[in-house]
């Protein structure tokens, strides 16, 4: 059981957003019935409407409460005893220095500033923050995704950010390393000899990352547009995914000496240009189709896409990490919106045995493979071969399973949960440095500038399915299947 957290102001620009009702509240509201946040925790959400107090929270009892597992009446209020709302108007200075004033006299707690705004907004609040005096030394920001469109927008705004808080006082969030099976990641990593010996070329085939959505993009349509999954789910999701499993073992779990490891794989993934775009990469978008059995419209009829859009809803891609380690080992990386099913995992296919002494039928085929499954359920899975009871000598693939819900039996942490205990905490080990972003940045970069002069555009896929047949082509030259294909 873990201590309650020291004593806070948590203030949420963009409170009355969907990142805040649906996300952060109900994780705050996780962590408070848990016992986790200090007596004297207060949340302050800001925004711009007129809100009063109450107003406010009838809001959230509309919108967050259906996110917050256990709110009961008597624990719902408990909850809610720790919110307030003030209207802050991120462009407005009187609206800072009002919430200095209602803010003095908390000497001595930590502060959390969560920018749950759209990117344009983090430097004026910034500068408005520190002209009222709420950047001193106790202020931690997190900076939501995706920080900016590229690497010269992230920079801008890094820079702008820079002049008022120190690197230690910023936590570019990412919410996928605050889930519990990445987590475990590390642990069945650097926690055991067992798999350590054989995480590395010589006896990893390949490996493929799969973050599949069944949902379309959510009444999120104008922001999707601005966006697209590059820049949404593989720039940061994906590739923070790819350094957890490509990592060398740190010296320590301090946070940098984990950032420094996941840095040198971004630097060390290969670059794109205008022949590997064209050859390992495949973008798609999703037409009408159905999802769940109900008939679904196509993304170019989403309220706020544009009805010719080139923006894509789905990636699919084949890097490589030029290292000692992993040289000629291909990565697979792949996410879109409104495919078959929700499905994450990583798969890491290891090389089959030097020399056949048994006939494999062929869906037997490089058997042994470690599945993570991130999501709907967080497990792990070890495929191996087996004799088939009975006369005979044939095999069989089997698999042995841990499914963390079962085997502990406790509550489900959600990733925002841990990510804000951690900001409170202090805890930077799970958010992205600069240098790490920006070298992310970096790597997309050729892709995004390869895409936009492409004419093409992207491979429709019916809303439903796996997404592109051209996604299968990519892996299949390669002699390989996605695993829904095997
Ligand atoms: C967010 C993206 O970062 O992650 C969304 O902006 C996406 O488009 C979401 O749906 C997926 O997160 P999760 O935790 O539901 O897999």
């Amino acid at each position: 059981m873990m201590n309650p957290t020291p004593a806070f102001d948590m203030l949420l620009f963009g409170g009355t957003g969907d990142l805040v009702m649906r996300k952060l509240l109900p994780a705050l509201f996780g962590a408070h019935a848990a016992g986790l946040l200090h007596p004297l925790g207060r949340i302050y959400a800001l925004g711009r409407q007129p809100l009063s107090r109450d107003d406010y929270l009838a809001l959230a009892s509309r919108d967050a409460r259906a996110h917050c597992d256990g709110a009961d009446d008597a624990r719902w209020a408990a909850f809610c005893a720790r919110i307030d709302y003030l209207q802050v108007d991120a462009t407005r200075a009187a609206d800072f220095a009002a919430l200095a004033e209602r803010l003095s006299g908390d000497d001595g707690r930590v502060r959390v500033v969560y920018l749950a705004t759209a990117p344009g907004l983090f430097v004026p609040i910034c500068e408005h923050l520190a002209a009222a005096g709420l950047a001193d030394a106790r202020t931690r920001l997190v900076l939501e995704k995706p920080l900016g469109h590229d690497l010269a927008s992230a920079d801008a705004i890094n820079d702008a950010v820079s002049r008022h808080f120190a690197e230690d006082q910023l936590y570019r969030i990412d919410h996928y390393l605050g889930k519990e099976s990445v987590q475990n990641l590390l642990a069945l990593r650097f926690g055991n000899t067992l798999f350590e010996p054989l995480w590395r070329r010589e006896w990893v085939e390949s490996v493929q990352i799969t973050l599949a959505e069944e949902i379309g993009v959510a009444g999120r349509g104008e922001f999707y547009e601005r966006t697209g999954a590059l820049r949404d789910m593989v720039q940061n999701h994906l590739l923070q995914l790819l350094c957890i499993v490509a990592m060398e073992p740190p010296a320590s779990l301090d946070a940098d000496a984990v950032r420094d490891e996941k840095l040198k794989v971004l630097k060390a993934l290969a670059p794109f240009d205008a022949a590997s775009v064209a050859r390992d990469t495949v973008r798609g978008q999703y037409q009408a189709g159905a999802s769940g059995g109900v008939a679904v419209e196509g993304y170019r009829a989403e309220e706020g896409v544009a009805a010719d859009s080139r923006t894509e809803t789905y990636v699919a891609l084949k890097t490589s990490i030029g290292n000692w380690r992993w040289a000629g080992v291909p990565f697979y990386l792949r996410t879109g919106k409104r495919l078959a099913r929700r499905q994450a995992e990583i798969v890491i296919t290891f090389r089959d045995v030097p020399h056949k002494l048994f006939d494999v039928p062929p869906m037997c085929r490089n058997a042994n493979r470690l599945v993570i499954e991130l999501q709907p359920e967080e497990s792990i899975r070890l495929w191996f071969r087996a004799k088939t009871p009975g006369d005979g000598m044939d095999l069989q693939p089997v698999s042995l399973n841990l499914d963390f819900h079962e085997t502990f039996r406790v509550r489900r942490v959600d990733a925002y949960e841990r990510l804000l205990l951690d900001v409170i905490r202090g805890r930077l080990a799970l958010f992205m440095r600069r240098d790490e972003q920006a070298a992310a940045w970096r790597w997309v970069e050729p892709l995004l500038a390869a895409w936009a002069a492409d004419t093409a555009g992207p491979r429709p896929y019916m809303a439903g399915s796996w997404g592109p047949a051209a996604a299968s082509t990519l892996i299949a030259r390669d002699g390989l299947s996605w695993p829904e294909e095997c």
